[in-house]
């Protein structure tokens, strides 16, 4: 039977490459996205988030112990980052790398071509750039700065939805990237999201605040622990935490460790 999922990830266990003595971060992780859902992933510091998002997409720090991860029903640990990519999925980088000598205008146009395989026509590409510069209002003189580079917080954070509407992948890994954000900055970024997502793609958010989510659709919201998903629900788990904090979960989790 054709599976109707674009992300399935079942039983993941993975840690950091060549170091064992560092233990599993993710500990038998299992998640599934159809095409059309957003997804949120909350959890406390240090939890396996980013971890899960570089594991998806094939971060060479990062050793998949045990488990399985499939991106439109095939086998993703087959593929190299770059064929990942490819496939479409894409990932917001919590901290956002700077890259001296090579302009947005350049990098994103670079990207698009390695992505899609073909070749990006400049003049078509700038319009579009531009349009979706606009779109979150970023200065059009920005593009002819390099990727990053000197750039505020906030601002890479900007870059990083800019790339996801010129890439349009079919999932998006955002990781953080409200975090730094001011609170016009996260409507325009909640908004861009709005504008990628539609029901042949998905989402799929981490996030420390709850206001990026308030525009958008939250289909499931999963709570990641000590490297465990170890709480699902709706969108009501995220209003829950957020007035009560991780503290219910963990208690949760101690009753049923002493029943056992
Ligand atoms: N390359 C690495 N080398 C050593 N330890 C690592 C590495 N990557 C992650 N870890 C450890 O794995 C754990 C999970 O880290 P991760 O960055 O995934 O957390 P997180 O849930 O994203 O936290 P935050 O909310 O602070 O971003 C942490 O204890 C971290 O120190
Ligand atoms: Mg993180």
């Amino acid at each position: 039977m054709m599976s109707n999922k674009l992300l399935e990830i079942k039983n993941l266990h993975a840690g950091v490459a060549g170091r064992e003595d560092k233990g599993e971060i993710l500990q038998g992780l299992d998640l599934a996205i159809a095409p059309g859902e957003i997804h949120v992933i909350l959890g406390p510091n240090g939890s396996g988030k980013s971890t899960l998002m570089n594991v998806i997409m094939g971060h060479p720090k990062y050793q998949v112990v045990e488990g399985e991860m499939k991106f439109e029903g095939e086998d993703l640990q087959a593929l190299k980052t770059f064929e990942r990519c490819r496939k479409g999925i894409f990932l917001s980088f919590q901290n956002p790398e700077e890259i001296p000598g090579i302009t947005v205008e350049n990098m994103l146009r670079a990207s698009k071509q390695a992505v899609s395989g073909a070749p990006v026509k400049i003049m078509k590409f700038r319009k579009e750039l531009k349009a979706a510069m606009e779109e979150l209002q970023i200065d059009p003189a920005y593009a002819k700065r390099y990727m990053n580079v000197g750039f505020s917080g906030g601002e890479k954070k900007r870059n990083e939805i800019l790339q996801l509407l010129l890439l349009n992948p079919k999932l998006a890994l955002l990781d953080e990237t409200d975090s730094g954000l001011d609170v016009d900055a996260v409507q325009i970024v909640s908004s861009g999201v709005r504008k990628f997502h539609n029901e042949n793609n998905a989402c799929l958010i981490i996030t420390h605040n709850t206001r990026i989510l308030e525009q958008l659709s939250v289909d499931k919201v999963h709570v990641l622990l000590s490297g465990k998903i170890v709480e699902e629900g709706g969108p009501e788990l995220i209003q829950k935490i957020d007035k009560e904090g991780f503290g219910f979960i963990r208690r949760e989790l101690a009753e049923e460790a002493g029943e056992n």
